[in-house]
């Protein structure tokens, strides 16, 4: 773990070379690759940017640790104004809610678990969760109401719940407004559970090339949200939390009105992914900030160089990175394990021993194959940050 290396103790991967020049000029080229890379002031402004476009809105933002996994962002986004986290699972949530508490994070705050959970053992963990958080859990399956209600009870905590929706993604949620209202009342029955509001989350949206068609669908997803949310609250039931969005589709919901709260990730970060489909929409205006640093590492062949990044350093479920300063006129070929192949020629010199910087396919998955990301302006490191949550899928 980084914290274990920068102790002093021991120098794995060179971390000790680097922390001891933080602050130099010239300490970026020191980092051991492959590696992440942040731009800090990119971050930041990403950071900055996401919180007053939701602000003004009057749209609550409840940023996704999913895409970052570090409690030192999330408490960055917290101080910008968040409403809340937003966690995938209960072992992100578990280690982010440590981390802030260690790092003297005092103000009370909400996590949302954004994935339905299942049996008896999650639900307990979840009931002791509630009483070091305001936390939010999504259920679709009346066994998960009684399984929290069991825990909630046991555990002499309280919990609120929304109705996870399916909204045209097909991968969790309640696929009508039947069955949402069975919920509902179930979760009425019990008094340690408290019904809050819905869940939407079109993640078959957010990555549509082109505004209008991801405009078009996202209407189309609304509407299907829409149907349960009046539904619910035809029986008497205030839906107060509308929940759900990413990064693609933000200023779409935002105009559309249903969500009152957002749970975008990539904002942070970004990536290649993004990029292609976002291009210059209003919703692509945040920074490529976090690259992944890569070494030439040997330049014999004629046309191409091989470099220290292959599958082990990024997620390549969305194909071949893109290589900064040259996204047009060099390509990035996977290589094996370990290994990349940039194209090289006359223009593009590359030599052995060159350092090239990688745009990540996709930021979340390849987030979670570092225990660190270095945070740098220009060629100095200024700091680096645990990637805490790091395989906490559980
Ligand atoms: C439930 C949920 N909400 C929000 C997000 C964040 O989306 P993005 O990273 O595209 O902003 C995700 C990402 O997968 C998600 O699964």
């Amino acid at each position: 773990m980084a914290a274990d290396v920068s102790d002093g103790s021991l120098d794995l991967r060179g971390y000790d070379t680097v922390l001891e020049q933080l602050g130099e000029p010239g300490s970026r080229g020191l980092i051991a690759t492959p590696a992440l890379v942040c731009d800090f002031a990119l971050l930041l402004e990403n950071i900055a940017r996401m919180a007053d476009v939701t602000r003004s809105a009057g749209v609550a933002l409840r940023p996704h640790v999913k895409s970052h996994k570090s409690a030192f962002i999330a408490r960055r986004q917290l101080e910008a104004g968040a409403a809340g986290l937003s966690c995938a699972k209960l072992a992100e949530a578990e280690v982010i809610v440590e981390c802030l508490r260690d790092d003297g994070y005092g103000r009370p705050f909400s996590v949302l678990l954004t994935s339905p959970l299942v049996g008896r053992a999650a639900a307990h963990r979840a009931a002791n969760l509630a009483a070091r958080c305001d936390l939010i859990a999504v259920v679709d399956h009346p066994d998960g109401v009684d399984e929290l209600a069991a825990a909630v009870e046991a555990a002499g905590t309280e919990l609120s719940l929304l109705c996870d929706v399916d909204v045209g993604l097909g991968r969790t949620g309640v696929t009508g407004a039947t069955e949402a209202i069975a919920l509902v009342e179930r979760i009425d029955r019990c008094d340690r559970l408290h019904f809050k509001g819905v869940q939407g989350y079109g993640g078959q949206l957010q990555h549509i090339v082109g505004r209008e068609s991801r405009r078009t669908a996202t209407v189309e997803s609304a509407r299907k949200l829409r149907v349960v949310v009046d539904a619910i609250e035809a029986l008497g039931f205030p839906v107060h939390l509308r929940t759900g969005g990413g990064t693609g589709t933000a200023v779409i919901d935002m105009d559309i009105g249903l969500l009152n709260e957002l749970q975008a990730g990539s904002y942070v970060f970004m990536d290649r992914e993004y990029r292609d489909a976002l291009g210059s929409d209003p919703e692509g205006r945040f920074a490529q900030s976090l690259t992944i640093a890569t070494t030439v590492i040997s330049a014999n062949q004629e046309g191409f160089v091989t470099v220290d990044a292959g599958l082990k350093a990024m997620a390549t479920d969305a194909g071949a990175p893109l290589v900064v300063g040259h996204e047009s006129d060099v390509e990035y070929h996977f290589f094996g394990d370990e290994h990349g192949l940039v194209t090289n020629d006359a223009t593009n010199p590359f030599q052995r021993g060159d350092r090239l910087e990688l745009v990540p396919p996709h930021c979340d998955p390849t987030v979670d194959r570092y225990d660190a990301i270095w945070l740098v302006a220009n060629d100095v490191v200024v700091g680096v940050m645990d990637v805490a949550a790091r395989g906490c899928s559980q």
